[in-house]
């Protein structure tokens, strides 16, 4: 199983510092954790990190130039950033599925791992918004590319009601099935508060891991949920 650990814009240094010293103490084997702090922790992380793999939360459509305040694919490759979380709801108020595809391509060409968050408004809202966001983002990249695509219903973010597991299925199916119509066979993860608790009853989902956001901040339970799923 893969589970990404989506920090958000939370916690700072003394914080960080615990978190990495209690996972470099409590390796887990059999899972893929993937961290990914605020990007001004990524070189802390870099240096201190030990068997789990380092993501971001975001990175420009852009290669270089004028784009302040922007950091690009290239510039993570430099602190060894794996993968790389993109088109999350906390930004598509910002950004369009074109917008989301420039960036996928960055990380394409920067042999970084994109984690592209797709998912509905409401719950039972038609498939066509997730069926556009795939088609979208994956417009620029090749069938040998490597992602990862994250459902996470929008409804279902932050607030502690998950999706059921055949809610979350039906779901899945349907991106499946777009992808492999585009070219594609790649892992599909579920995020949309998930905890230590109800990962149980989700690994009847057909998805190949799961993306955290609010557990990730409890270092304990996101070891305990690495240890059930
Ligand atoms: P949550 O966040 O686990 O707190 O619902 C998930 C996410 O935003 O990716």
């Amino acid at each position: 199983m893969i589970v990404v650990a989506n920090y958000k814009m939370n916690l700072n240094l003394k914080d960080y510092k615990i978190v990495l010293k209690h996972l470099n103490n409590n390796r887990v084997e059999d899972t893929k954790l993937i961290l990914c702090p605020p990007f001004v922790y990524v070189p802390f992380f870099a240096k201190n990190k030990t068997w789990y793999a380092l993501g971001c939360q975001d990175v420009s459509a852009n290669s270089k130039g004028k784009c302040t305040g922007q950091i690009s694919a290239s510039m993570l490759k430099d602190f060894d950033v794996t993968h790389c979380i993109v088109g999350h709801s906390d930004r598509r108020a910002f950004e369009t599925n074109e917008d989301i595809a420039g960036k996928v391509k960055q990380l394409v060409d920067n042999e970084i791992i994109p984690i592209i968050c797709v998912g509905e408004n409401k719950k039972d809202e038609a498939d066509a918004l997730i069926i556009e966001q795939l088609r979208t983002t994956l417009s620029k990249i090749n069938a040998k590319a490597e992602f990862y695509i994250a459902y996470e219903p929008v409804w279902a973010i932050g607030l502690g009601e998950t999706a059921t597991a055949s809610y979350i299925n039906k779901k899945v199916a349907i991106i499946k099935k777009e992808i492999k119509r585009l070219g594609f066979n790649n892992p599909i993860l579920y995020g949309g508060s998930v905890d230590e608790e109800n990962c149980i009853n989700l690994k009847k989902c057909k998805v190949d891991g799961f993306l955290v956001g609010g557990l990730s901040l409890r270092t304990d339970k996101l070891i305990s949920l690495l240890g059930r799923v």
